[in-house]
């Protein structure tokens, strides 16, 4: 088959991960920055790659990061309408990539959620965080990755005053309930086509509640609750996602999804588990593209 990834940088761990699991089972892999795509519509729709007509194409893999979502999603469109196999949908893509959309759409189907609010006007702030309940609360940026633009407070006076930066920088942003329980760890669940392929635990470095692998956590392998499996497995489904990296927090009231990423990067997973996911999304496309 002939199998794009979409990807920004043929470098990436996870893209060359892709890209060698693709050639290892006999597939044509070709590398396309989205970016680099340019469309033509009405009448026989085209894709240009660095001025180049990409045809034949019987699959795409799109690992699209957070500052692409809405170009990325275009060109995924365009490959869905002329039934190109995806293995991630722009819808899927737009919905899950926004912190609030995600939690909105999980808590709706009754997935457990942390206690999660959206404030824009100073008003609200005081009863939300009446809601919520205990200190610290935290504030997180919609757009935050890697931890960054992720905080606490300790008092109704520091959220007050996170909030008017946050309101100042036009940053929007959600006020949570702080999972103390969790310990500073959080579990990462491997979905590919509604299995869980892998699992790990990432714990904080010390001194710090944010388990992102880039601050300084490490990570193990973990083994899952059957409460687990389940809420990871149907978070994917409920989002349309054949691939996802959901984030759960175990709290005294059982696990909560934190958030569920689309294009979930595979070197600190296939790392820490040894589980080659790679072949399990190139597995994923064989059973699903056109031949
Ligand atoms: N409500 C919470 N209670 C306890 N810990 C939290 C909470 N929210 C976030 N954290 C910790 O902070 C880390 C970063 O938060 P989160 O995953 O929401 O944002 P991000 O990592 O910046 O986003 P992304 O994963 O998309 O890069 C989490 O992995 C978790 O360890
Ligand atoms: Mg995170």
């Amino acid at each position: 088959m002939k199998i794009v990834v979409l990807s920004r940088n043929p470098n990436l761990y996870s893209t060359q991960s892709i890209v060698i699991a693709g050639r290892r089972r006999g597939h044509f892999m070709k590398v396309v920055d989205h970016a680099s795509c340019d469309i033509i519509l009405g009448g026989q729709t085209r894709i240009f790659y660095l001025g180049e007509v990409l045809k034949n194409i019987d699959a795409i893999i799109p690992r699209i990061g957070a500052s692409a979502t809405h170009s990325g999603a275009s060109i995924i469109r365009h490959f869905e309408l002329n039934q190109v196999f995806t293995c991630l949908k722009s819808e899927a893509l737009l919905l899950s990539r926004d912190k609030l959309t995600c939690l909105q759409i999980l808590s709706a189907h009754g997935i457990p959620i942390p206690r999660s609010a959206i404030c824009r006007n100073i008003a609200s702030l005081d009863p939300i965080l009446k809601w919520i309940g205990e200190y610290p609360v935290i504030l997180k940026m919609l757009n935050s990755t890697h931890g960054l633009g992720v905080l606490q407070a300790f008092n109704k006076n520091q959220a007050n005053a996170m909030f008017e930066s946050y309101t100042k920088l036009r940053q929007k942003m959600m006020i949570q309930e702080f999972i103390s329980e969790a310990d500073g760890a959080d579990i990462r669940v491997f979905v590919v086509d509604g299995k869980v392929v892998a699992s790990m635990k990432r714990q904080a470095a010390q001194g710090e509640f944010r388990s992102n692998l880039h601050r300084g956590a490490s990570s193990t392998t973990e083994q899952l609750s059957n409460e687990e499996i389940r809420i990871a497995l149907e978070s994917a489904r409920i989002l349309k996602l054949g691939v996802a990296g959901v984030d759960i927090l175990r709290s005294k009231h059982g696990p909560l999804i934190l958030e569920v990423n689309p294009s979930p990067g595979l070197e600190g997973i296939e790392g820490t588990t040894q589980i080659d996911i790679a072949s399990r999304i190139i597995q994923y496309v064989e059973r699903n593209a056109r031949k």
